[in-house]
C-alpha cells in the first residue's frame, strides 16, 4: 500500500495542534506537513508557512512532497467572523477552493473538510436537530460553512474528489486556547478554575450546547478519513455530537472539584449566535456509517481538562 503524504492548512489552531501530532504518531514524522500563517514555537516535524490563500504556494507544496491528503483547517470562526463578516467569506471560501482545485488539478486522494453545528439557523429544531435539516444559519461563519459543505459535494459528484467532512461541535481541549469561537468559554472557564479565580462567562447559564472533548474529535476525524470509501453516505458533512451541556452545568461539574469555584454571567453579542445554534444535535449518520460513538462525558472531561492543565502549569513553573 502506498504511503499517504498529508498536508494540514491552519495547523498552529486549536484542532490542528493536537491533529498533527495524531498524524504523526500515525503514518510517520517525516510523511506529514504542518502549514499554517503563524509557526508553533514548539513544533517537531515539517513546517511550512503558508497561506492558504496563496494558490500557487499550496501547489508548490503538494507538488513538492507529492501530498495524497490534504486536511483544511484553516478558517475563521463564528465569532470573531462576526467582526469583519466578507474578510471572513473571503478567507473562508477562497482558502477552500484553493484546497479544491489544487487537489482536483494534483489528483490528491482524499480532503478533509471542517464543518460546523453554525449551518443550522434559528428556525431548525433545538433537540436531536436531524441531519437534514434545512440550513439557514445566522453568521457568515455558517454561510460560508454550508457553501463549503455543497462545494464538497459537488467536487464528489463531479470529479470523484473524495472529501470527507464533519460537524464539529464546540471542542474543548487543554493543548491550546481557542480561536475566537462562540463555544470559547468551555475552554477559557477551566484556566481560571485551576488558578482559583471566578469566571465570567459570555453566555446566559442555561444555554445548552453541543460540544465535545478534543480526543473524540480527533478520534472521530480519523476515523473518518479511515473509513472505506462505500460507507461514506453523506458528502456533505456528518452531523457529529459528543454531549450537550450549558455554562450552568459546567460549573457545576467544575465545582465538583473546586467547590467555590464561581461563576458570573454577562452575555455579550455571542449570545445570539448561541441562540441561533442546536442544543443537542442527531449523529444516527456517522453512527450507523462508520461507527461512530464518543467516549467522554462532562465528568470525565472536567476530571481530564484539569488534571491536563494543572501539569501543564507545574511544567511551566519548573522550567522557569
Ligand atoms: P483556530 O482558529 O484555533 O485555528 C485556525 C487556524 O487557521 C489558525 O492557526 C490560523 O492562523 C489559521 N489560518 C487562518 N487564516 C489562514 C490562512 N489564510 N491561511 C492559513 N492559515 C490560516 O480554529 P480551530 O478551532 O483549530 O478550528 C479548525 C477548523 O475546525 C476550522 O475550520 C473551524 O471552523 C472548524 N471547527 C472548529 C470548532 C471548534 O470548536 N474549535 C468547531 C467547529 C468547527
Ligand atoms: N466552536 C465553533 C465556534 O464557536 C463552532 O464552529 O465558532
Amino acid at each position: 500500500m502506498k504511503q499517504d503524504k498529508i498536508l494540514i492548512t491552519g495547523a498552529s489552531g486549536q484542532l490542528g495542534l493536537v491533529l498533527v501530532e495524531k498524524l504523526k504518531e500515525k503514518h510517520g514524522i517525516e510523511n506529514i506537513i504542518a502549514t499554517d500563517l503563524r509557526l508553533n514555537d514548539d513544533f517537531v516535524g515539517n513546517f511550512k508557512i503558508l497561506d492558504a490563500n496563496d494558490f500557487d504556494k499550496l501547489t508548490s507544496l503538494v507538488v513538492e512532497y507529492e501530498i495524497t491528503q490534504i486536511y483544511h483547517l484553516a478558517a475563521i470562526l463564528s465569532a470573531n467572523g462576526e467582526k469583519f463578516p466578507l474578510n471572513t467569506w473571503d478567507v473562508n471560501m477562497k482558502t477552500f477552493f484553493n484546497v479544491l482545485e489544487v487537489s482536483r488539478i494534483n489528483k490528491v486522494d482524499k480532503i478533509f473538510f471542517p464543518s460546523s453545528i453554525a449551518v443550522y439557523g434559528e428556525d431548525a429544531p433545538k433537540k436531536s436537530t436531524p441531519q437534514n435539516y434545512v440550513l439557514a444559519p445566522s453568521t457568515v461563519y455558517g454561510i460560508s460553512k454550508v457553501a463549503g459543505e455543497n462545494w464538497s459535494k459537488y467536487y464528489f459528484e463531479k470529479y470523484e474528489l473524495d472529501i470527507r467532512s464533519l460537524r464539529y461541535p464546540g471542542v474543548i481541549g487543554y493543548q491550546s486556547l481557542p480561536g475566537g469561537g462562540t463555544t470559547d468559554y468551555a475552554v477559557d472557564i477551566y484556566h481560571k478554575a485551576i488558578h482559583n479565580e471566578d469566571f465570567e462567562c459570555f453566555l446566559s447559564e442555561n444555554t445548552t450546547l453541543p460540544m465535545i472533548y478534543m480526543d473524540d474529535a480527533i478520534r472521530a476525524t480519523i476515523e473518518l478519513m479511515d473509513a472505506p470509501k462505500e460507507s461514506i453516505t453523506v458528502r456533505t458533512s456528518y452531523n457529529l455530537s459528543g454531549m450537550s451541556f450549558s455554562p450552568e452545568e459546567l460549573t457545576e461539574s467544575i465545582q465538583k472539584i473546586y467547590p467555590n469555584f464561581k461563576t458570573n454571567y454577562k452575555a455579550d453579542f455571542r449570545q445570539k449566535i448561541a441562540d441561533s445554534w442546536p442544543s443537542s444535535i442527531d449523529d444516527s449518520h456517522a453512527r450507523i456509517d462508520w461507527n461512530w460513538k464518543p467516549s467522554f462525558d462532562i465528568k470525565r472531561m472536567t476530571e481530564t481538562m484539569i488534571k491536563e492543565l494543572k501539569l501543564k502549569e507545574r511544567n511551566k513553573l519548573q522550567n522557569i
